[in-house]
């Protein structure tokens, strides 16, 4: 591999929140049945034979492929195609892939579908998807900038629901990153609004919680990150201050990216 394609992979990675790359595990995580055992065998045919020759100490690393050139996001859905990468294939119904305008200069990226999401297919489309466009639809509104929630994209760091809405695993997010990654190289917006800690996570590769994070501006590659509140966090009663401070966080997006 030429330097500059390891370059690129290692800045993938660290990109995706991994500094360390780790032999392939022994069994893949969506397991294949294990074969038959083996018919037992009275009198060995051949006398025993002297020791194999050793394996090599480094078996090869499977490295998850970079960005094709002129990547869509028609073609990232089509290689997510009917996804069994990881264990959240086996509870889901749809692949949540993301919606909105696929040239947006602003894209909001949330946990992972939940049960509405995934009946529908669709991402934040339940309550906590109601909030986040009345606070879409709201600001932008209140602030004078002519745009709606179908006028950004919106889309998830996993694209199958967790069982019991739990949050997303390091390995799953770490699958599934690689086509999040994909869709946001792909629409190239000015801004990204991380939904909570692991959108934060995913893109920063931080383990700092939202409430150190929000409010300032970061970097994922060159696209300007704001994190702030996931949106069913503001859903709970006890956290109406936090939903003053998301209103503010959103306010700052907005006119960064639309002023
Ligand atoms: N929560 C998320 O993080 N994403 C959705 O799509 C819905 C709820």
């Amino acid at each position: 591999m030429q330097r500059e394609q390891l370059k690129q992979y290692l800045e993938f990675y660290r990109d995706l929140g991994i500094d360390e790359l780790r032999l392939p595990s022994p069994s893949p995580i969506v397991a294949e049945p294990p074969p038959p055992p083996a018919p037992p065998v009275s009198e060995p045919a051949m006398p025993p034979r002297a020791a194999a020759t050793p394996k090599p100490a480094i078996a090869p690393v499977t490295l998850i492929p970079l960005a094709p050139e002129n990547d869509t996001l028609l073609t990232i859905q089509q290689d997510i195609g009917d996804c069994k990468r990881c264990r959240l294939c086996h509870g889901r119904n749809k692949i949540v892939f993301g919606s909105g305008n696929e040239q947006a200069p602003l894209v909001f990226v949330g946990e992972g579908p939940g049960a509405d999401e995934d009946a529908q297919g669709l991402p934040f489309v339940g309550r906590a998807g109601q909030l986040l466009t009345q606070m879409i639809d709201g600001t932008a509104g209140k602030e004078g900038i002519p745009i709606k929630r179908q006028d950004v994209y919106i889309c998830n760091v996993v694209k199958c629901r967790p069982p019991e809405n739990r949050t997303p695993e390091p390995d799953e997010m770490e699958i599934c990153g690689q086509f999040l990654f994909r869709q946001l190289l792909a629409i190239k917006p000015k801004a990204i609004c991380a939904l909570g800690s692991t959108a934060a996570k995913a893109l920063l590769g931080t383990k700092d919680g939202v409430m150190k994070l929000r409010g300032k501006w970061h970097k994922w590659r060159d696209i300007p990150v704001m994190v702030t509140y996931h949106p069913s966090y503001l859903l709970r009663p006890y956290n109406q201050n936090a939903k003053r401070e998301s209103w503010e966080d959103l306010k700052k997006v907005l006119h960064f990216v639309y002023d």
